[in-house]
């Protein structure tokens, strides 16, 4: 299918098939109601923190209050992320020419983002802990991130799927594991999951139909900013900011080891990537300096062969 056609396709897809924040989420339900005391708020496995030695032997009671916070927490730092997604789709549009193929698509990828960080701010608010979300650093460079989606659009898109690929990766092994999931987290989550699909799609279409077509000096140095920007995004929304630690009482030593020591840890980060891996061979954003960096970073490895293959079969 051609770039074109891939297009209309997403963009016919989000006329099919999308959700609003306030008709598809039964929020006054009963049962979605958030209950400080509920169980089912304790980390999964799937979570690397709900995994640990540490937060296993935790009293139940704290189990549960850290994975509210823990949850809300995330919530919000995806929010934030997709805030500055949709400023910088509105600062990428903008720029278009007429008769652009990514306009369309790019108008709906921001719509059903500004649906998600209703659902996802409505969440927070219910579940009534008052998290600040991303890392200092993160916050403060917001609003100024979503400038390069005018000036270098390609290496933005990177950036989306460096926030975008780890979120879905981890909502999917949670909704996947089988756990007892709050209902209103599950049906939150099954719609992210739902929408998401198509807008990694479309970075993965973006990045690599544009990228070859750059100069040479830029494809370099984006090869090289590439697992740079992956890590750095990778570890705003996945590791807890030095408030949320203290907040959650997370010992320094648990923080070390989880982010990222061990060796499942270690394992889980490069899994996040055998997408974009993928991604960067075939937009031809590899070079010997890059693959260092992917290494130094801790997140080289195997290429999926296509989109979403099990990690196991990629590792
Ligand atoms: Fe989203
Ligand atoms: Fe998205």
């Amino acid at each position: 299918m051609s770039y074109h056609d891939t297009l209309r396709t997403l963009s016919e897809a989000s006329v099919e098939q999308h959700f609003d924040a306030f008709v598809d989420i039964a929020w006054d339900d009963p049962a979605y109601a958030v209950d400080p005391r509920d169980e089912r708020w304790v980390l999964p496995q799937a979570d690397v923190l709900g995994s640990t030695e540490w937060y296993r032997s935790l009293p139940l009671e704290r189990q549960i209050e850290v994975g509210l916070y823990r949850q809300a927490n995330v919530t919000k730092v995806g929010l934030q992320f997709e805030q500055v997604l949709i400023a910088g789709l509105m600062n990428f549009a903008f720029a278009l020419p007429n008769g652009s193929p990514e306009f369309r698509y790019a108008t709906h990828e921001a719509t059903e983002e500004c649906h998600h960080t209703q659902m996802f701010q409505e969440f927070v608010n219910r579940a009534g802990v008052d998290v600040a979300g991303a890392p200092r650093l993160f916050r403060a460079l917001g609003p100024f991130l979503p400038l390069a989606a005018r000036r270098v659009p390609v290496g933005f898109f990177i950036g989306v799927l460096a926030g975008e690929e780890p979120i879905d990766h981890v909502q999917k092994a949670i909704l996947r594991s089988g756990n007892e999931i709050h209902p209103l987290l599950g049906r939150i989550m099954q719609i992210h999951v739902a929408e998401e699909a198509r807008h990694i799609g479309f970075a993965h279409q973006y990045v690599e139909h544009r990228a070859p077509r750059l100069r040479r000096h830029q494809r370099f140095v984006l090869a090289l900013a590439f697992p740079v920007i992956m890590r750095w995004l990778a570890d705003a929304i996945l590791v807890p900011s030095r408030q949320a630690r203290r907040d959650m009482g997370i010992p320094r030593s648990v923080v070390r080891e989880v982010y990222w020591r061990r060796p499942e840890s270690r394992q889980m980060l490069r899994d996040l990537f055998a997408d974009v891996r993928m991604l960067a061979e075939r937009a031809g954003l590899v070079n010997r300096a890059s693959r260092v960096l992917w290494k130094l970073l801790k997140i080289e490895g195997r290429p999926s062969r296509f989109r979403s293959q099990p990690s196991s079969a990629a590792a």
